[in-house]
């Protein structure tokens, strides 16, 4: 059985010296894919699927999760969920993935982009009402980074207007927003569990669903449209066809890594608090000095602890930055392109100016390396070169 040492002498085959990502593999991840395949039951809702939901739906305080392929098939069973409809608007950040939108286009939706909020880069509420139409029909908020978005103001608009509220929390794992967690806010929320988050299985997801009214519909939808899953519990004698649907069940050999990173979930996130501190220390009065802006947290968000970026004053120097760290080893990443600048957003009629927030951060935003993985000596590193970097 390959060991940690064995996975970090693997790592270290990467381009870079210091990657910006590496998958966490702290727990029993390969014992529990080992005895899941013994189990003899590798597709979905085998017994890691079920001791992902249990883990998940206590540890949230969820009336039902559903693990899923991933974040953006979570997005897309929302859609479905909440019968969207082609016409139907749907009021989503400019500053997000595309999977956020994209999953309630393909249902026929139109996007309405709204811009960010300076400090957090969470959608500016104060733009919300604004926005509202009579075809709005979701509101769709990104954790960016994991902080919360202002949950109060935006359930207060949802709710005046009747409009379904959707937290994309592929960050969020685990985050809160004045003391109630992340993704129990909306009637539904989705996490992403892909490689490049705080618990991972390479590609998976989950959906959260907060609205009991809709989690029978949501176990016929992932289930391609069947009610194979009550046929299962012996609640009717044959499965049949009953509705729209598709395939959004992972491998119970996802859900055993799933489970074991679950499982240790604690050191995974003290680690990354070790991360992010450590950056924030370590570079808080370099960038006072260089008029450069560190990650904002409103003491009333905890934060999970997902990334660590920089807003640099212009996109020359972001891209110097980039490529002087590159010239040291260390991988940085920039992160989201304004989506109504896309091909896809300009066809819905976006264009420059919509949301001028978005438009000047996403050229100036860096991520540094950030993983469970890293050691202090590397993320020493990291910070004396970002210090060392003359602009
Ligand atoms: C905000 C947001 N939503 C959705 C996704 C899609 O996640 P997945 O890769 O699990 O489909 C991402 C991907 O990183 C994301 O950043």
């Amino acid at each position: 059985m390959p060991s940690p040492t064995w996975f970090e002498r693997t790592a270290l085959k990467s381009e870079y010296a210091i990657d910006f990502n590496r998958p966490a593999l702290i727990g029993n991840e390969l014992a529990y894919i080992t005895e899941a395949v013994q189990r003899l039951q590798i597709s979905g809702d085998g017994y890691y699927t079920r001791r992902c939901h249990a883990l998940l739906e206590a540890a949230l305080g969820v009336p039902k999760v559903f693990l899923t392929t991933s974040c953006t098939h979570a997005l897309e069973m929302a859609a479905l969920l909440l019968n969207i409809q082609p016409g139907d608007e749907v009021i989503v950040p400019a500053f997000t993935f595309v999977s956020t939108v994209n999953a309630f286009v393909l249902r026929g939706a139109r996007p309405v982009f709204i811009d960010i909020r300076p400090d957090t880069l969470n959608m500016d509420e104060a733009l919300l009402e604004g926005l509202v139409s009579e075809r709005t029909r979701a509101i769709l908020p990104v954790h960016y980074a994991g902080v919360g978005c202002e949950m109060d103001t935006i359930l207060d608009v949802a709710g005046r207007h009747g409009i379904p509220v959707v937290e994309d929390d592929a960050h969020g794992l685990f985050g809160s927003y004045k003391g109630k967690t992340l993704g129990t806010f909306g009637c539904l929320a989705t996490l992403s569990f892909h490689e490049t988050k705080n618990i991972s299985c390479g590609e998976g997801g989950a959906l959260l669903v907060n609205d009991p009214a809709l989690i029978e519909r949501a176990e016929i939808i992932r289930e391609k449209g069947t009610n194979r899953s009550r046929f299962f519990r012996g609640q009717v004698d044959k499965y049949t066809w009953v509705d729209i649907g598709s395939s959004y069940l992972p491998s119970d050999i996802l859900a055993a890594f799933l489970f074991a990173q679950l499982e240790v979930r604690e050191e995974i996130q003290r680690r990354r608090q070790c991360v992010w501190e450590t950056y924030q220390t370590g570079l808080s009065s370099w960038a006072a000095q260089q008029d450069v802006r560190l990650p904002s947290i409103p003491d009333y968000c905890q934060q999970p602890y997902h990334m660590f970026y920089m807003i640099l004053p212009t996109l020359e120097i972001r891209q110097a930055l980039i490529a002087h760290l590159k010239k040291q080893g260390i991988q940085s990443v920039f992160h989201y392109l304004p989506l109504n600048l896309s091909d896809m957003g300009r066809h819905f009629g976006g264009k420059p100016g919509d949301c001028p927030v978005t438009e000047a951060i996403s050229d100036r935003l860096l991520r540094l390396p950030f993983h469970a993985h890293l050691e202090q000596a590397d993320q020493e590193r990291v910070i004396a070169a970002v210090q060392a970097f003359e602009f």
